[in-house]
């Protein structure tokens, strides 16, 4: 049995999907278990860029089946412009992707709705506005359309209709916006059917028939243990659950079925959108990590907050998540800088702290240690042995603070900028 699950350890935007493009070529299965097109998946292979935001990051593997699971918020025409793109690419994803009948689908009420409640707030989360948490509190309310809806056009248009009734009636009262009409939702309901209907299976059961068969799984996670709703730093979270509990609800894994939790970590940290950043690089340092990091968001095209890697929040995330190694992506960013710092722990009112306290984080001030940097371009590093001394005091440093085994090393974008530390 083999079932890896791969998941952000920070804010999201680790390097997640270079990291399963990696672990696919050992695995018969990639499955997105939750999150939408909120996600901006990057993998670049011999300078070609792919960015996905709902097929799993696995799909560059010809041979490889690819599973977007129950716990995927699905938004069909973003899903058959994916499809559409990867299939001109020569990519037959056709014969190989597979759709959970009970994910949930993003309709455009749901885009406007999202976009609605951002003006609304006083204080913006800063969502990517893909419609991911309307279409979550929907799952939550039962009002929600599903994958598996569409073979019941009957029974979908009366609940189209019922649906719309609350939804234009929210858009056009509250917050003066345009209304939708059934046939405008049933239309994109029936093209998806048409385009992707043959690949809507009870998900559940083939996995787990799937690992009764032996083959091997890979479970992509999005965003991260800090967008985390319930572990992450609320309100500033997505709307549903990156870490390990989520992967398990999202795929109708159980437990038992996982041996190996990878917890994907920049060498320093980012953020998009509003929300509690302690270690943040305001000024110069933060630019430059941005500059050097090519820090603007797959999906939203925002500019990534900056700053410095942290120590407590890596280790809550190892305990939230069990994970079993790291993988430490964007090593090569830090090059140039004389002293990186990290932080140990907080000082929050006065005390001093060396956990993550999620609620409270806008009082924490780090309490930085400051380490030797490199100046050595590492892109071309194909071992440990190969990188500049500072460098591996960095990568050790890491792995006792955190006390999680570093297994992988990332050294540029590309698939070949790799390799195990050993
Ligand atoms: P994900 O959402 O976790 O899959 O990450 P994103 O794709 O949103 O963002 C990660 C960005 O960093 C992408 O542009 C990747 O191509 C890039 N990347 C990943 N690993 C490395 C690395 O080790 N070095 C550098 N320089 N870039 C990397
Ligand atoms: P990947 O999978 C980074 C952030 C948004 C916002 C908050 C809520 O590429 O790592 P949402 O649209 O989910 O309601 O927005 O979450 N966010 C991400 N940040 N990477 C992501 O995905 C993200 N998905 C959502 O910026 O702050
Ligand atoms: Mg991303």
């Amino acid at each position: 049995m083999s079932c890896k699950v791969v998941i952000g350890a920070q804010w999201g935007d680790e390097g997640k999907a270079k990291m399963i493009d990696y672990f696919t070529r050992n695995s018969d299965i990639v499955v997105r278990y939750q999150g939408g097109a909120n996600a901006g998946h990057t993998v670049v292979v011999k300078n070609k860029k792919y960015i996905f935001h709902l097929i799993p990051s696995g799909v560059l593997h010809k041979d490889k089946i690819c599973v977007i699971g129950n716990g995927v918020v699905v938004d069909p025409a973003l899903l058959i412009s994916e499809f559409v793109s990867l299939e001109k690419d020569g990519y037959d994803v056709g014969k190989r992707l597979y759709i959970s009948d009970a994910a949930h689908l993003i309709l455009p009420y749901h885009k406007a709705l999202d976009e609605s409640m951002e003006e609304f707030r006083a204080k913006k989360i800063g969502t990517t506005v893909r419609g991911i948490g309307p279409s979550y509190s929907d799952k939550c309310l039962r009002i929600g359309i599903r994958a598996g809806d569409i073979f019941d056009m009957k029974r979908l248009k009366e609940q189209i209709s019922l649906v719309l009734r609350l939804k234009n009636l929210k858009l056009e009262r509250i917050y003066k916006k345009d209304t939708y009409s059934d046939d405008e939702i049933m239309n994109i309901l029936k093209r998806f059917k048409k385009v992707c209907g043959g690949m809507i299976i009870n998900t559940q059961h083939f996995l787990h028939e799937s690992i009764r068969a032996g083959r091997r799984i890979l479970l992509e996670g999005a965003q991260g243990f800090a967008l985390d709703i319930d572990h992450g730093t609320y309100p500033y979270v997505t709307s549903s659950n990156p870490t390990i509990g989520g992967a398990l609800l999202g795929t109708g894994l159980n437990a038992f079925n996982i041996d190996e939790v990878i917890g994907v970590t920049k060498a320093y940290v980012t953020r998009v959108g509003a929300g509690p950043f302690p270690t943040e690089a305001k000024g110069e340092e933060g630019e430059r990590l941005r500059v050097n990091g090519g820090e603007f968001g797959s999906t939203t095209g925002r500019p990534r907050r900056c700053g410095w890697f942290d120590i407590p929040l890596l280790r809550q995330a190892s305990l939230i998540n069990g994970l079993t190694s790291l993988a430490l992506t964007k090593l090569d960013v830090l090059s140039g800088f004389k002293k990186i710092k990290v932080a140990m722990g907080y000082r929050v009112n006065g005390k001093k702290i060396d956990y993550f306290p999620a609620s409270s984080l806008y009082d924490a001030d780090p309490v930085y240690k400051e380490l030797s940097g490199w100046d050595e371009d590492i892109a071309r590093c194909k071992k440990k042995a190969d990188l500049p001394k500072n460098a591996r005091n960095y990568i050790d440093f890491i792995e006792s603070h955190v006390g999680v085994k570093i297994s992988i090393i990332s050294v540029g974008p590309d698939r070949s900028h790799t390799f195990k530390n050993k």
